[in-house]
């Protein structure tokens, strides 16, 4: 990383290709290796909150209440950044995230990842880390150092191997405007443990990742290579009886369903359990030899939003 190359790092979510934010230059590789649009802003990586202090400003309450209960871990927070603007109280460039980072946002995405390796890594660079997930863009996210491998080898010079991603699900995204705060992506947090936490409801706005800045351009994400679709599993079995069903499960085997293939999200219907299991999941029912994959929706509660929110993102569009 100190020679402008991005590598690979582990995080409690999903591993991230981590750049310096302040070197244009090397965030430019992280989006060359991605293949990713330039309109799709980075999150930054800091080791504690005192350090984020140093690259925003105007911090909510609402943000110091979630970062306390929250931090480390699966929340990222959407702040202003200093400007290099004259008026700006701060001018100094080690403490401004260049427009390329945030796509040209006056926020800045900034996140204090809890993985232990990751930590201590942040803990020794004097500069925040920028860190999309370390995938092909459009793919599925990766949740081993293997998934890495397998869709950047030959792209990026270094994967630090922290073992299979606890969460598995990206950050919960929040945003603050006034005295609202707003969910941006459904991640990590659920929205309810952030409600609970501010004793208020949240607006809950999702779609930043689909329209970050040009709206529409990033309609499918997450996506299989096997088309994939979600509903009434036995009603999908029986339009795809001609494929080979590859079908993911959540809980109830699902014995009823015509499948060539099976997996399981968690047999105890666990929706932490199936979060960390959604994405490596995916590629390995992917990789099944199945022609269509089937799954149901999960409960619409907990981490269970964030995994369908992944799944509608994942689903294969006819057109
Ligand atoms: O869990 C995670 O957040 C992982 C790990 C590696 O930290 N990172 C991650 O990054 O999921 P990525 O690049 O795959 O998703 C970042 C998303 C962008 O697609 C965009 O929707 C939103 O964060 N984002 C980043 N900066 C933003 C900004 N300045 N304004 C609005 N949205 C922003
Ligand atoms: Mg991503």
């Amino acid at each position: 990383m100190l020679q402008g190359h991005p590598v690979a790092i582990p995080t409690e979510t999903v591993y991230g290709l981590a750049a310096n934010a302040l070197d244009e230059d090397a965030v430019l590789r992280i989006f060359k290796a991605k293949n990713r649009p330039h309109f799709n802003p980075l999150i930054i990586h800091l080791p504690d909150w005192e350090s984020v202090k140093k690259y925003v400003t105007n911090i909510p309450a609402d943000a110091e209440l979630l970062a306390e209960k929250f931090t480390p871990g699966p929340l990222t927070f959407l702040l202003e950044k200093h400007s290099l603007n004259p008026q700006s109280a701060i001018r100094n460039p080690h403490y401004t995230i260049p427009d390329l980072v945030t796509a040209g946002s006056p926020k800045v995405a900034v996140r204090i990842p809890a993985h232990p390796l990751t930590r201590q890594l942040l803990r020794m660079l004097d500069f925040p880390v920028a860190a999309p997930s370390a995938n092909p863009f459009g793919y599925v996210s990766p949740t081993t150092a293997q998934h890495v491998f397998e869709g950047l080898q030959g792209k990026i010079p270094y994967i630090l191997d922290g073992g299979p991603c606890q969460i598995g699900l990206e950050s919960t995204i929040v945003d603050f405007d006034n005295q609202q705060v707003i969910i941006r992506r459904k991640g990590g947090v659920a929205v309810e443990a952030i409600e609970a936490a501010l004793g208020k409801k949240v607006l809950v706005q999702t779609g930043v990742e689909e329209h970050p800045v040009a709206p529409g351009q990033l309609k499918s994400h997450y996506a299989t290579s096997t088309p994939l679709y979600v509903g009434n599993a036995e009603e999908l079995a029986a339009r795809f009886s001609n494929k080979k069903i590859g079908l993911i499960a959540f809980g109830k085997n699902m014995d009823s369903v015509p499948a060539k293939y099976r997996f399981q999200l968690s047999a105890s219907a666990d929706l932490d359990e199936a979060a960390k299991q959604l994405f490596s999941t995916m590629r390995e029912a992917d990789a099944s030899g199945a022609e269509v994959l089937l799954a149901e929706w999960l409960p619409d509660i907990g981490l269970g939003q964030a995994i369908n929110d992944r799944l509608r993102r994942a689903v294969h569009d006819a057109k």
